[in-house]
């Protein structure tokens, strides 16, 4: 080796060492991502990822298969229950509200989680780790409350991640407030500004929410976490709520709503995005390089397989799909095709970011998931949205009130309802054009998710959980919160005043009459 060459190997090493944004010490980090849910752990583990090529010791524990193989994680993968491919077909195929679909899924994932607990590899995990093994908790939000006792476990800070807008109950781990006279309840579907009667609606929202959703899960969490983290050797559940030392939202202020955040809430929208995309496969790009008129994506999300889909239904996006005068990337497993035409490239799995990152990409056809739809968002491409449950309706009303594209409905759909909305995309710019303006506005920031994600992560660790940050909104109770106590002692006091001055009124105006009756009296007597 020459000099030369050896001093360009010395000058690169440095420009690794010096480019790593890892700032602190070398951190053991358990990362606790039980979801079943293939989109919700690209989320989570991007943040696991970025965290351990910043050099911390990162040990993640997941129920899929590690969606990420070659990072830099240690992966431990537990065995959880997935949601059925039965109670899937159930979800779409009901008729109903998006809320109420939203429930069914509720309660189905929360009793998964606490079958998680159970597994036998969770179990030897628990059993072989020391007490004093991490340094910090990191951990997804999915209605997993009583999964917090792993930070009393390990007794560490947690940092959580919520993989959309944070929900009520997150934000009131940090104390952020509510706001409901101005924040729409996301179950709501609404957008700001609200109006009158949006506002009374909304009101309605917040307590169906707080009493439905919440009140019903609560007695279920409890009893998961009692029996996961019995009292006699964790402290309460409630106890542990209050340790959360920061929360991440995969969700960024210029999706709306515009709400006030406590400082240890951190938004780090789409921490799943590649800023720069991964090399295509070569087929794939090559199409994508040659189809200069544009290419239209399908696909209805990780978790939908082609047997959840009813048979006429499949039978009329085919029909549509194929005489598009368009090539199509139409993602499709596993069962058999729903037909073959020239235009439709079937791909049991495509590499979603990427693909939507390619400039000839002109319209996204997909089931509204909010990982899709930010990925969307973030590479300004506009959607026509076919939502099957959970929260992707509400996703796409958004998507439509924003002018971001259309959303036909599922269980009505017909060739005609389809085609309709996909010309209507395909012909008018007007999508196109807001959903670029938009993507421009959620790009501008002053670091990168990454970067944040990293930045935070290590000053909680610098600061051995940054309590400083907590607001004591966390430490106060409903009634404290809402000044009840303060007003009640105000008026106990204004009530009790006010009695003392009718009672001392009545005195004076007694010994008035008391004075002046002799007087009247002596008059009467003369
Ligand atoms: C929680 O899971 C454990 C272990 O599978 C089970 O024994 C227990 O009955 C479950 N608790 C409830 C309330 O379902
Ligand atoms: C990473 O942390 C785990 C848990 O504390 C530990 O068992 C393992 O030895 C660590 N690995 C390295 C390379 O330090
Ligand atoms: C809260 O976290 C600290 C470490 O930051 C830990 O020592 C303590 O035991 C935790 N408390 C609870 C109630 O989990």
């Amino acid at each position: 080796m020459t000099a030369v060459s050896m001093s360009f190997v010395a000058f690169s090493v440095l420009l690794v060492l010096s480019s790593s944004p890892f700032s602190g010490e070398c951190a053991r980090i358990l990362a606790f991502f039980p979801t079943t849910i293939r989109s919700h752990q690209l989320m989570n583990c991007a943040l696991a990822k970025v965290l351990a090529e910043a050099g911390h010791n990162v040990t993640v524990i997941g129920a899929t298969t590690n969606v990420y193989p070659r990072a830099k994680y240690r992966y431990l993968r537990i065995g959880g229950l997935a949601i059925s491919n039965e109670l899937t077909k159930t979800f779409i195929n009901i008729p109903n509200m998006a809320a109420y679909k939203y429930l069914g899924v509720v309660h189905t994932v929360l009793r998964a989680h606490n079958a998680t607990l159970a597994q036998p590899k969770m179990q030897h995990f628990l059993q072989t780790s020391q007490e004093s093994d991490y340094d910090l908790l990191l951990m997804t939000y999915l209605i997993n409350d009583f999964h917090l006792g792993l930070g009393a476990h390990f007794r560490c800070p947690i940092v959580m991640f919520s993989v959309v807008e944070p929900v009520k109950k997150i934000h009131r781990w940090v104390g952020n407030s509510d706001e409901i006279s101005y924040v729409p309840i996301r179950l709501s579907g609404m957008v700001q500004p609200l109006n009158f009667f949006q506002r009374v609606k909304n009101f309605l929202w917040y307590f169906l929410e707080s009493v439905m959703l919440y009140g019903s899960m609560e007695t279920s969490m409890e009893e998961f976490y009692n029996y996961n983290f019995p009292s006699d050797r964790y402290p309460p559940l409630d106890e542990v709520r209050k340790n959360v030392s920061l929360i991440f939202t995969n969700h960024h202020f210029s999706q709306g709503p515009i709400r006030p955040n406590v400082p240890n809430l951190i938004e780090i929208g789409g921490i799943q995005i590649k800023e720069k995309p991964d090399p295509l496969p070569t087929d794939i790009a090559k199409v994508l390089d040659e189809s200069k008129e544009g290419v239209i994506y399908f696909s209805l999300g990780s978790n939908i397989k082609g047997s959840h889909l009813n048979e006429e239904k499949i039978k009329i996006m085919f029909n549509v799909i194929s005489k598009l005068p368009y090539k199509v990337l139409w993602k499709w497993s596993p069962t058999e095709l729903p037909g073959e035409s020239k235009n439709i490239i079937f791909r049991d799995w495509l590499p979603q970011d990427d693909i939507l990152a390619h400039p000839n990409v002109k319209l996204f056809i997909t089931h509204g998931g909010m990982g899709s739809v930010v990925e969307s968002q973030y590479h300004g491409v506009p959607m026509v949205g076919i939502p099957l449950f959970g929260d992707q309706p509400s996703n796409m009303v958004n998507v439509e009130r924003s002018g971001y594209g259309l959303a036909v409905d599922y269980l009505t759909l017909s060739e005609e309802s389809l085609n309709n909305a996909i010309q209507d995309v395909l012909n008018n710019p007007k999508y196109k054009e807001a959903v670029q303006t938009f993507s421009r506005l959620y790009r501008d920031r002053p670091m990168t998710p990454r970067e944040t994600v990293v930045y935070w992560v290590d000053y909680v660790l610098r600061h051995k959980g940054a309590k400083h940050m907590q607001s004591p909104a966390v430490h106060m109770n409903r009634w404290q919160l809402l000044s009840l106590d303060v007003i009640g002692f105000l008026l106990a006091i204004v009530l009790t005043i006010s009695v003392v001055i009718v009672k001392v009124c009545k005195l004076i105006c007694c010994r008035g009459r008391k004075n002046k009756l002799p007087k009247v009296e002596k008059a009467k007597k003369n």
